[in-house]
Formats: C-alpha cells, sequence, structure tokens
C-alpha cells in the first residue's frame, strides 16, 4: 500500500469533504456514539460541513494523502489558534443541531480548560483540528505521517507550538509516538448533563478526551 502527502488545494475542497463524509463524519468516537449522521449514504451534518470549511484551504496548512491509484486516503486539517472567549461563541449558541452543538460544547469546555492558566498567550499556535483515514488504511501509519508532516510545515511556518485535541484513542496514541506531551483529559464518564447522565459514551478504546501540544 503506497502513497504520498501533499498540500491541500482548493481543487480537492470537494473530494476531501466527500472523504470526510464517508469517514470522519461516522466514525469518529463522538460523531459515532451521538449519531450525528442519520441512517443514509447520502446524509451528512450542515454544521459539521461547515466546521470542516472553516480551516481555510488558503492556508496551505491542511494536507492530504493519496494513493498511487490517486484516491484520497488520508486528511489533516489544520488552521491557526485563534484564543479562546470567556463566553461561549455564536457559533455555538446558535448551532441549530443539537447533537453537534453538545460537540462544540465539549470542545469548547476541553479548550478553556487546557488553556487556564494561559501559558500558550502571544504563542503562535497551529490547531491539528481534523484528522481522518480510510478504515481500510489505518494501522498502517498513514494518520502519523499526515501529522508529522503538518508539525514540519507548521515549523516551516514559524508556529510555536502544535495542539491537537484527540477524542480517540488512536490519534492520541499517535500524537505520543510524535512526542506530544499530554496537558489535559476529561474521561467521557465524568462530563455528565443536568441529570447526571454521561454526555457521550463512545466505544471502547475511548474512554477520554485528551489535550496534547508540542513545541515546533
Ligand atoms: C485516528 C486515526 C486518524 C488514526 O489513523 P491511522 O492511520 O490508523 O494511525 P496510525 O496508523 O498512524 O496509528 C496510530 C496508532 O494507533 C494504532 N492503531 C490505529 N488503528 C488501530 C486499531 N484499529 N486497532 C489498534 N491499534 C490501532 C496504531 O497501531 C498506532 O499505534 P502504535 O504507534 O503504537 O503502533 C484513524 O483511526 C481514524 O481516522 N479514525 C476515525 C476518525 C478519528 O477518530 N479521528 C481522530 C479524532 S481526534
Amino acid at each position: 500500500m503506497d502513497y504520498h502527502i501533499q498540500v491541500v488545494t482548493k481543487d480537492d475542497k470537494l473530494r476531501i469533504l466527500q472523504f470526510l463524509r464517508r469517514f470522519f463524519f461516522r466514525d469518529e468516537p463522538l460523531n459515532q456514539c451521538i449519531g450525528l449522521i442519520p441512517e443514509g449514504e447520502d446524509s451528512t451534518c450542515l454544521e459539521l460541513e461547515e466546521y470542516c470549511s472553516m480551516s481555510t484551504i488558503a492556508n496551505n496548512l491542511n494536507i492530504m494523502a493519496v494513493s498511487t491509484s490517486g484516491a484520497i486516503v488520508g486528511v489533516v486539517l489544520n488552521d491557526k489558534l485563534e484564543p479562546t472567549s470567556d463566553e461561549e461563541p455564536e457559533y455555538i449558541t446558535t448551532c441549530e443541531n443539537p447533537k453537534f452543538k453538545k460537540i462544540l460544547r465539549l470542545l469548547y469546555y476541553v479548550d478553556k480548560n487546557m488553556n487556564r492558566d494561559e501559558k500558550y498567550q502571544g504563542l503562535n499556535v497551529l490547531d491539528v483540528r481534523i484528522i481522518s483515514v480510510d478504515s481500510n488504511w489505518r494501522g498502517k501509519g498513514v494518520g502519523k505521517a499526515l501529522v508529522e508532516k503538518a508539525l514540519t510545515i507548521g515549523r516551516e511556518k514559524g508556529f510555536h507550538i502544535a495542539r491537537t485535541v484527540c477524542s480517540s484513542f488512536f490519534s492520541g496514541k499517535l500524537c505520543l509516538r510524535l512526542g506530544f506531551e499530554r496537558v489535559y483529559e476529561l474521561n467521557y464518564a465524568d462530563y455528565r448533563d443536568e441529570d447526571g447522565k454521561p454526555v457521550f459514551t463512545p466505544a471502547l478504546p475511548h474512554t477520554a478526551i485528551i489535550a496534547y501540544i508540542k513545541e515546533l
């Protein structure tokens, strides 16, 4: 199984979206456990589509792995991290999809908590936002190679640190292998709703959402 890694261009936008719809939208642990995507081959989540397109193509920070036959087999979307606001951002309060809103709220909660001491203030932070590999290509180092390339590009572009929030045990493993440091961890069992019930109960081995950083 051979592939190469390249920077995503605006011509790849639709292909990337189709790839993410097929894999990430359905199999990322939070999306999966909450049933974000309704049954049906063509179903999607428009709010998640919008969230993915927030990572602007023009920043030249997004990369993909392409097989020798020309198929996309993995994608990593990155962006410059903006400071976390004290109030819940408007795109969360106004999100009309209740399931996706829960995910956005969790991500915001993690953001706020990992950043409590404002240690990264004034630093240029590369946010590794979306990591997705074709299910037939997993466990072969594609994800690791993509994140490694993202770090190289981030370094070249003058980012000081990279950070990523891993909802998946496997992306966490990959980050540790690449020398990321764990800075915040929240067990899914401890993140509860008003009735005291865990909001997310992903399948094992995904037991926690973990934030990692790495100096570049
Ligand atoms: C997370 C993901 C991108 C990892 O991609 P990948 O190409 O399989 O990653 P790698 O091959 O580089 O593997 C990373 C580590 O996880 C392990 N791993 C990956 N898939 C595995 C599996 N199904 N079972 C056991 N171990 C697995 C690898 O062995 C490797 O660990 P190692 O370094 O100790 O050998 C992929 O599983 C995926 O797309 N998952 C669905 C979307 C998702 O959860 N994205 C991340 C959200 S934060």
